[in-house]
């Protein structure tokens, strides 16, 4: 029913009015709406007339048309084909800290590849007292543990390194994700072979690869992989999506993504690491004097705005704004994050939506109100090590100009009187 139809009488409206007016608070919006009578509030609306679909309409389900733009993303210059191909997250348009397999970033080294449960082996050789192949079945049998990480690439924002380039937050920080794992400790695993051969465990090293011609191998050392390395075949309580390593994937909690060994094939007890392509020419950072930083594969304390952000524009103008973002560490748990709304010149204290975990994500939230002027939105993080995010001055004082891996340097927004953000950089 419009206005026009005549409806509606004064009474009515002075009392929608008021209703919409209380209930809106200091939220401009709100107040906005209560100058006429609101017809999705007014009238019967289609959804109310007939009954809605059954339950036998989606046996499994995805989100609603109307959330059809929270999708991964390409850049294109940067997957030359889909074999070899990077995605990322929309983590500008998620909440919380969980992440949907459906749209969790994938990298392949040479494609997703589809290997049924029976299929499946698992081989541990080498330095091991027994030499052992599990099928997937066998795995189910061991004791299960569950444990929320993140996951995030070494080249997650490695674009960034020369200047601010990509549009979006999505694409800056979006090679990440956050699920609940469930699956089995490598330690039980190894344990299981017998390490008793490998002698004084101090100086070795397990080597692991996957079912994918790439086979993506990394040396770890042993020490890492009987600490919290996990065998895992569930992720956020259902299988592992195909492209995430199903049936079993390599957890590595705090580490290198690359090292997070997808389509688990084989585990060899070593004396020494391989040193293969992806732990030599790949993966690790060259300095300015051409020599290389070797064995990087904690990922440091990190965050991003990721909302308002480029993607996220603010659309409401000014008053109250919720400003939110991600934080994690390979260190640790998040004990902290700031917020700059000047470029990094004053800071304040974010609030945690809960307290940092081990190694995972952590959401932080600034419920502020904007005075609707022009910003340079900044967060950064601190760790239960102590550590505190650097900017990118300081990172690039260290590191010089030639990396690609391993940027954890403080993000720039400059988010404009009219809500559009831009990604910017600081001096
Ligand atoms: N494992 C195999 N077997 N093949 C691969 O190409 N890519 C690695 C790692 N494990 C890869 C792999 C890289 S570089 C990263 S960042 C993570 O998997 C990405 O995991 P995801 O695709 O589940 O996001
Ligand atoms: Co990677």
């Amino acid at each position: 029913m419009s206005e026009s139809s005549g409806k509606h009488s004064p009474s009515r409206r002075r009392f929608l009015t008021s209703v919409a007016a209380a209930g809106a608070g200091a939220v401009a919006a709100g107040a906005a709406r209560a100058a006429g009578p609101d017809p999705l509030i007014t009238e019967v609306q289609d959804w109310a007339r007939a009954t809605g679909d059954g339950v036998d309409a989606t046996p499994y389900g995805l989100p609603i048309e109307y959330e059809g733009d929270v999708i991964r993303r390409n850049v294109e210059w940067l997957t030359a084909d889909t074999i070899s191909s990077i995605n990322f997250t929309p983590i500008h348009a998620l909440d919380g800290t969980i992440t949907p397999q459906g749209c969790a970033f994938e990298r392949h080294h040479s494609g997703a590849i589809a290997l049924k449960k029976e299929d499946y082996r698992l081989m541990i050789n080498g330095l091991v007292d027994q030499p052992l192949v599990f099928s997937y079945a066998d795995l189910e049998r061991f004791p299960r543990q569950n444990h929320v990480y993140f996951c995030e690439c070494a080249a997650n924002s490695g674009m960034e390194w020369a200047g601010a380039q990509l549009n979006g937050a999505q694409f800056t920080h979006g090679m990440i994700h956050n699920m609940e794992y469930s699956g089995v400790s490598l330690r039980t695993l190894l344990e299981e072979a017998g390490l008793g051969a490998a002698g004084d465990l101090k100086d070795k090293w397990v080597y692991v690869e996957g079912a994918d011609a790439s086979s993506n191998g990394r040396s770890i050392p042993m020490e890492k992989a009987l600490d919290d390395v996990l065998v895992a075949f569930k992720a956020n309580g259902e299988a592992l999506r195909k492209e995430h390593g199903y049936p079993v994937r390599l957890v590595v909690p705090g580490w290198e993504g690359n090292m997070w060994v997808k389509w688990l094939r084989r585990i060899e007890v070593m004396d020494g690491p391989v040193e293969s392509r992806e732990e030599t020419s790949k993966y690790t950072d060259t300095l300015e004097d051409g020599t290389s930083r070797k064995w990087t594969w904690v990922m440091d304390a990190k965050s991003v705005v990721t909302s308002p952000s480029p993607q996220a524009p603010i659309t409401h103008g000014a008053g109250p704004l919720v400003i939110t973002g991600l934080a994690w560490s390979g260190r640790g748990a998040i004990t902290g994050v700031d917020v700059s709304m000047d470029g990094g010149k004053s800071w304040q204290p974010a609030r945690l939506a809960a307290p940092g975990q081990d190694k995972a994500l952590t959401r932080f939230y600034l419920d502020t109100n904007w005075d609707g002027s022009e910003m340079l939105l900044q967060s950064r993080a601190r760790d239960s090590s102590g550590y505190v995010q650097p900017t990118k001055a300081q990172l690039r004082e260290v590191r010089g100009l030639n990396s690609i891996y391993h940027n954890n340097a403080i993000q720039t927004w400059w988010v404009k009187a009219n809500g559009v953000a831009e990604n910017v950089e600081v001096s």
